[in-house]
């Protein structure tokens, strides 16, 4: 394909607008032709800023327009599926924002309508593409250290997201830490077969009226016999906190926080340094790019998205297994848990 490949962007809230901007300024390959959200303004002010040329409050028209050829789906969790299935059903290729949905049935139908429609589907697991954590996995993958024997993976927000995201966001497990049960079987190239869950409302008692958790600690049992943790805070006072380490029979490799900048000031009582990148939209910016990079280039030339709706599958089971697993206090296998 020659053309630039157009996209529609469904949703203009806080992650439609970092993937806005990364289209309309850093992939020359793409173009967004329209943009939609329930709330018109937002698409507006989206198009305003990334010069879009249509904007309109339903994504309807955007599935009617045949010059569109893919979506970049940004809404809301417990829409995803539908627009999964109205996107397929119009023969657009599709990016969606993690997770899929919130149950396994929808799920595989999502799946089931993506491959009947013969389009592709990449998920936003946007780690995948941080320098940090590629050269993490490149390690794993090349026996730098040896047989990995403990994963550990720190992933902390600085503040928690409004009361109102929570109850379509499906929780911490499925909101959260499936961004962690990705990592941990992409870093380790490996797959978990029981999760063990503790979790807890330590930082705000609204998010545990809302039903949810803030904080939460899996351990993790991979069919090689190694183990791992992930830890989840919903706030850390000193920004994002995401951090890694994997010790093997030859030695460990750590991924640390990335920082604006690499200065450290030495006085007389102590050594510091500034704090972190503070959420998401700054340290993954160019992670964000990255997998957007690969999916256009991916659709243009024809090759499978590196990053696919089985990936998302599996980790939307180990997120349900977890919540089973906190529900239930108890470990639980991940074969336990079906559609
Ligand atoms: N990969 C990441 O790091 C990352 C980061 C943040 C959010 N996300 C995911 O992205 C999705 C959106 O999260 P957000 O933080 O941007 O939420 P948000 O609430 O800021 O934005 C969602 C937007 O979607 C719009 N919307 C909702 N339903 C719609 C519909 N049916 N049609 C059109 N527009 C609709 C809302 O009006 C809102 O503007 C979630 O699934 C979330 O899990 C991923």
């Amino acid at each position: 394909m020659t053309a630039k490949l157009k996209f529609g962007i469904l949703g203009a809230g806080r992650i439609g607008c970092v993937h806005a901007d990364t289209l309309a300024f850093r992939v020359p390959e793409a173009e967004i032709a329209a943009v939609a959200d329930i709330h018109r303004e937002a698409a507006q002010a989206l198009a305003d800023r990334c010069g879009i040329g249509r904007v309109s409050a339903s994504t309807t028209e955007i599935f009617a327009d045949p010059g569109i050829d893919a979506v970049l789906i940004c809404t809301s969790t417990d829409t995803h599926a539908e627009l999964i299935a109205q996107a397929a059903r119009a023969g657009k290729h599709i990016f969606c924002e993690k997770p899929v949905a919130l149950s396994l049935k929808k799920i595989d139908a999502s799946l089931e309508a993506v491959k009947h429609a013969g389009v592709q589907l990449q998920v936003g697991f946007n780690r995948r593409f941080d320098s940090n954590f590629v050269r993490v996995r490149q390690a794993v993958a090349g026996g730098e250290i040896g047989n990995p024997y403990l994963i550990h993976i720190v992933s902390r927000d600085p503040a928690p997201p409004p009361i109102s995201y929570l109850g379509p966001s499906g929780g911490l497990f499925l909101d959260m830490m499936i961004h962690d049960f990705d990592m941990a079987r992409f870093l380790l190239g490996d797959e978990v077969e029981e999760v063990y869950a503790a979790g807890g409302v330590l930082v705000d008692p609204a998010i545990g009226e809302a039903g949810d958790l803030d904080t939460a600690v899996v351990t993790l049992h991979f069919s090689s016999g190694a183990i791992g943790t992930i830890d989840n805070s919903r706030k850390a006072t000193f920004g994002y906190d995401q951090r890694v380490e994997i010790l093997g029979s030859k030695g460990k490799i750590a991924s640390e926080n990335r920082y604006p900048n690499q200065v450290v000031v030495s006085g007389e009582k102590s050594v510091y340094t500034d704090l972190p990148l503070n959420f998401f939209m700054q340290r993954y910016i160019e992670a964000f790019a990255a997998e957007l990079q690969a999916f256009v280039e991916a659709i243009r030339e024809g090759k499978p998205v590196p990053v696919t709706g089985e990936d998302s599958r599996i980790s939307a089971v180990m997120a349900l297994a977890a919540g089973k697993s906190f529900r239930e206090h108890r470990p639980v296998r991940l074969k336990e848990i079906s559609a």
